[in-house]
């Protein structure tokens, strides 16, 4: 047995090092954590959490799980040398895909909105041929301009919200976490929900719900959620948004309303919310009207839609342009995602593929 230091001795310094210790994940606060970065692992890096999470079939908390990737990067075939642009780089991996195929020689120009998750995600890619930038894909044209491109060999659109802007509280997309009412993609600009639910009467609410999400009790919703904002304590949080939905529709905020496979009685206001708030049908519009110019002749497109009113956009552009000869050819049913995919991830069953060759010239 070695004697124990006494309070002179001097550290003993070896030519080897012991090797540094990770560093460690902060103490879980038991089984009710209060805080979401504590409930879920994945958020701290654990790399167990993470694969038992996929293993489960869920995302991990964080992250975005690419839906139809292998469908995607075989219809639009890059090759080595090829310019693609990814209107919506989100998790990036899509992206990462892409890019690893037009590696050498070629790269992914990438957009998004949301500033906060791509400067993570372009940091994960970093050594990849990828250029990102934080802009709306409405001024993709303009992007291809700076960067001296005419057109590119394929383009890439994944629509909506990326899991981690729905697992970040603090960005108010959440049903399920609380966080306060914002729901901006780019929350550098525009309006805020709760600032834009204050300006809106029910009429014109009841007509985003029911025109962007489909919400069957949507004049009822939109009347509640009218007086909630003219009242002395107006909604502030996601969660208080949720309670006067549920109120409205006859439910008690108190009894657990969903399961994991359910949609949640308040999802489809949180759509339309979200879709007004971000001008997601503008968007949309603005992109498939330049659609045809960003490509080079032969080039190709592919777009991820995720519910009735972006497919019938995207189908009536693909359609008067492939009557117009500006596609070679165009898929407007809208391809479906495996049922092995779907089983593995559930924000896949309302994908639909559509995609698209512009003409030879
Ligand atoms: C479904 S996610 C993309 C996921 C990505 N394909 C992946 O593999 O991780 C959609 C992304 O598009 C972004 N987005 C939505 N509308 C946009 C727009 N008009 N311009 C640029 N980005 C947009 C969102 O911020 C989000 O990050």
């Amino acid at each position: 047995m070695g004697r124990s230091p006494r309070p002179c001795d001097k550290p003993v310094v070896t030519d080897t090092p012991s090797p540094p210790r990770p560093p460690r994940r902060p103490r879980y606060a038991g089984t009710h954590p209060r805080r979401f970065g504590e409930k879920y692992k994945e958020l701290q890096g654990d790399p167990d959490a993470v694969a038992r999470a996929i293993e489960r079939g869920q995302t991990p908390a964080g992250q975005h799980r690419s839906i139809m990737l292998d469908e995607i990067v075989a219809f639009l075939a890059p090759e080595p040398g090829a310019t693609l642009l990814d209107c919506t780089l989100g998790y990036g991996g899509h992206t990462e895909a892409l890019a690893r195929r037009v590696d050498p020689g070629g790269r992914v120009i990438a957009l998004d909105l949301d500033r906060t998750e791509m400067a993570r995600t372009l940091a994960r890619l970093d050594g990849l041929p990828v250029k990102g930038h934080a802009t709306n894909f409405a001024g993709a044209a303009k992007v291809l301009e700076l960067e001296g491109v005419s057109g590119v060999h394929g383009l890439l659109a994944d629509l909506g919200v990326s899991s981690m802007q729905l697992d970040r509280p603090e960005r108010g997309f959440s049903l399920k976490q609380n966080g306060p009412l914002d729901m901006r993609m780019d929350q550098t600009r525009g309006t805020p929900a709760a600032d834009w639910l204050r300006e809106r009467n029910p009429a014109a609410l009841a007509d985003v719900l029911l025109t962007l999400g489909e919400e069957p009790d949507a004049e009822r919703v939109a009347l509640a959620i009218a007086q909630a904002f003219r009242s002395p304590s107006p909604p502030r949080t996601t969660r208080d948004l949720v309670r006067v939905v549920l109120r409205a529709k006859g439910l008690d905020p108190k009894t657990k309303q969903s399961s994991a496979f359910q949609a949640h009685p308040a999802a489809r206001t949180f759509q339309a919310i979200r879709m007004a708030v971000n001008r997601e049908t503008d968007n949309l519009d603005a992109l498939l009207r330049v659609l045809p110019a960003l490509l080079r002749p032969g080039g190709r497109v592919a777009l991820l839609t995720f519910h009735s009113g972006e497919e019938k956009r995207v189908r009536a552009a693909l359609e008067k342009g492939l009557a117009a000869g500006v596609w070679a050819t165009a898929n407007l049913t809208g391809a479906r995602a495996t049922s092995d995919e779907i089983a593995q991830n559930p924000r896949a069953r309302s994908a639909r593929l559509f995609t698209a060759q512009r003409a030879a010239e």
